[in-house]
């Protein structure tokens, strides 16, 4: 995780490296810092907490600098804390470093800074270690001191490095992390993430593994391992600064709640022509690849994972193909079965989540077909995989998933529709009913959304219960699962999840008249069944909150309140459903008071195991 940016030009470094860390603070944020080239030398300052407690460390003093690098930190080795904080310096004080990642052999390269050089360590964290490698290596050539650190490292890293002998200069490696140079006019930058940039240019190149930048107030130049220059596409960038603000809502999540109906548009119509086919540019999959897969894995991490279920129910009524979804750090260790007729699907809204990354390697490994389904163009997902469906949300800030997953839904549907299409499993008139419905779909979240102040009544009023469960059968339970998340996530209630068959098989031991139960009963052909269920928690005086479609009133007998979702067809319902729940956590937490965007202990993107 953590998220790092350099800034090289005329102007003070300090101001574009505090605010691209702010766009980064997603990454993490228990404790940022700067350091910066100056006149006496590289100054660091670090501070425990989020950036806002290092702007206010740094407010009163004069720190000047043309060249810098800053980081925000998600901890994982040594406790947050101002020391264990970035940038860390070398014991002689001329290199500093930034580092995004974990370096996996630390405590050999330790061991021998010590015995050899006499190095003292200050900090608890791996990340030390690059700083006093770099500097015990460097005999006058920062260059080629990298060059020799990364050869002496193992593990998954981005780092930006400054030297006090080098004025003017940014070097910066990448392996298994992500990484990005920004071209500015009379200024480049390094960075983990395109937003920490858009402020100031749209022109980037994303950095490969195993290159070198070195970034200079006029040049970018990219190296690979063997140190020749590697030419790179300039990647113009076409956020606007807009989509990755908060454009005058109170948060980035409702924000991103209220764009999803454009971000199903956009990842619609991207994959549709006039007459409706769905085309899969970029994608290279065959009539006869696709006959000759006898499986689908789908593989992912929380609210992705929770997209894939989905996806299997989707995937299998419409290509009757049989589908696993799996947890990604549960696939890699089990020696799953997959071979080279299985379709393998990894779904990631970053593309860097690492768990899923190295699932898809796994399963590449044992010669499955990779198809990504990602946010993030470019990302390490993108780029390890065969094809890549792309999701068309834009960038999404806050930790808390929304925009992300309904998209992601969208290609789960197109792919089933595709699937069942080509395989013959499906009508012409049941693909154009679906792709209808899902055509649909934006307006009706638009109505859905016009209705949020009754689900912000609703969390006025119950936000103080500390047990929620989430039910529902079919679909509607993997919609319970990515419900229950959200809750968890923002407002820190303790939410669960469960089929709503199984409920009755344990869980509902746990009813009691101070718990809340939202049933998720928009399924028509389990609505009865969906019933007794609830029928069952309100007879153990639970408080019920039911999800339904319009005019299906009946529901109102057994339940204590009701959200009406427009009506649709059972396949399309998650797209509608989620919507209120987010609404839901949305509106819980800020009742609450708590930190929406930045939820305590998660990050956006977790590039570690
Ligand atoms: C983290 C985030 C979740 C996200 C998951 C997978 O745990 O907190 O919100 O769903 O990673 O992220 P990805 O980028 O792979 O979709």
């Amino acid at each position: 995780m953590c998220g790092i940016v350099g800034y090289v030009g005329s102007d003070n470094a300090r101001d574009y490296i505090i605010d691209g860390l702010k766009k980064l603070e997603y990454r993490g944020y228990d404790s940022a810092g700067i350091a910066l080239q100056t006149e006496d030398g590289i100054i660091v300052r670090k501070k425990k907490g989020k950036i806002a407690n290092l702007e206010q460390e740094i407010s009163g003093e004069k720190l000047y600098g043309n060249t810098g690098i800053g980081h925000t930190r998600w901890a994982t080795h040594g406790a947050p804390s101002d020391i264990n904080s970035h940038p860390h310096i070398s014991e002689d004080e001329s290199i500093a470093i930034v580092h995004n990642g974990i370096v996996e052999n630390y405590m050999d390269l330790k061991k021998w800074l010590n015995d050899e050089h006499g190095i003292v360590f200050k900090t608890e964290t791996d990340s030390e270690v690059i700083a006093q490698l770099i500097s015990v290596l460097n005999k006058g050539d920062l260059e080629e001191a990298v060059y020799q650190a990364v050869s002496m490292m193992r593990g998954a890293y981005a780092f930006g490095v400054i030297s006090k002998n080098e004025p003017n200069k940014i070097i910066a490696y990448r392996k298994d992390a992500p990484l990005i140079a920004g071209l500015g006019k009379g200024c480049n930058f390094i960075a983990s993430d395109i937003p920490a940039l858009l402020k100031y240019l749209n022109k980037i190149y994303l950095i490969e593994n195993d290159e070198l930048v070195i970034c200079t107030p006029d040049r970018v130049e990219i190296k690979n391992k063997e140190g020749q220059t590697v030419k790179r596409d300039i990647l113009q960038v076409n956020w606007s600064l807009e989509d990755a603000e908060k454009d005058g809502y109170e948060h980035f999540m409702l924000k991103e709640i209220h764009e999803q109906p454009k971000a199903i548009r956009e990842t619609l119509t991207r994959r549709l022509d006039e007459n409706d086919n769905i085309f899969l540019d970029g994608i290279s999959l065959t009539k006869e690849e696709l006959e000759n897969f006898n499986k689908v894995y789908i593989v992912a991490c929380g609210t992705a994972y929770h997209a894939g279920l989905v996806g299997k129910y989707v995937i299998e009524k419409m290509a009757r193909i049989p589908v696993e979804v799996d947890i990604a750090s549960e696939f890699r260790y089990r020696d799953p079965f997959v071979d080279d007729k299985t379709l393998f699907i990894a779904i990631s809204q970053s593309g860097e989540t690492l768990d899923t990354l190295a699932a898809l390697r796994e399963a590449k490994s044992k010669g499955a077909r990779i198809l990504s389904v990602v946010n993030v163009v470019g990302s390490s997902v993108a780029r390890e995989s065969d094809d890549v469906f792309y999701t068309w949300a834009g960038p999404e800030i806050a930790v808390a998933s929304t925009k992300a997953y309904t998209t992601q839904l969208i290609c789960m549907y197109l792919i089933a529709l595709y699937m069942g299409r080509l395989r013959e499993t499906i009508s012409d008139e049941y693909y154009n009913s679906i792709l209808s419905e899902l055509k649909a779909t934006p307006a009706k979240i638009e109505k859905i959304l016009d209705k949020a102040g009754e689900i912000e009544n609703l969390a006025k009023y119950l936000y103080n219960r500390t047990n929620v469960f989430f039910i529902g059968r079919g679909l509607d339970s993997a919609v319970a699962y990515e419900g229950s998340l959200k809750l968890k996530e923002i407002s820190y209630i303790n939410s669960f999840a469960i089929a709503a068959g199984e409920l009755k098989h344990g869980t509902i031991a746990l009813m009691e008249p101070e718990t809340i139960v939202i049933s998720l009963a928009t399924q028509d052909s389990l609505f009865e069944k969906m019933l007794s269920n609830i029928v069952e928690v309100k007879a153990r005086m639970a408080h019920v909150v039911s999800v339904a479609k319009e005019g299906n009133t009946k529901i109102e007998e057994s339940s204590t309140e009701v959200i009406y979702i427009p009506q649709c067809t059972d396949e399309v319902s998650p797209l509608l459903t989620v919507v209120p729940l987010q609404l839901f956590a949305y509106y819980v937490a800020r009742e609450k008071g708590e930190d929406i965007d930045k939820p305590r202990n998660l990050a956006k993107s977790v590039t570690v195991e």
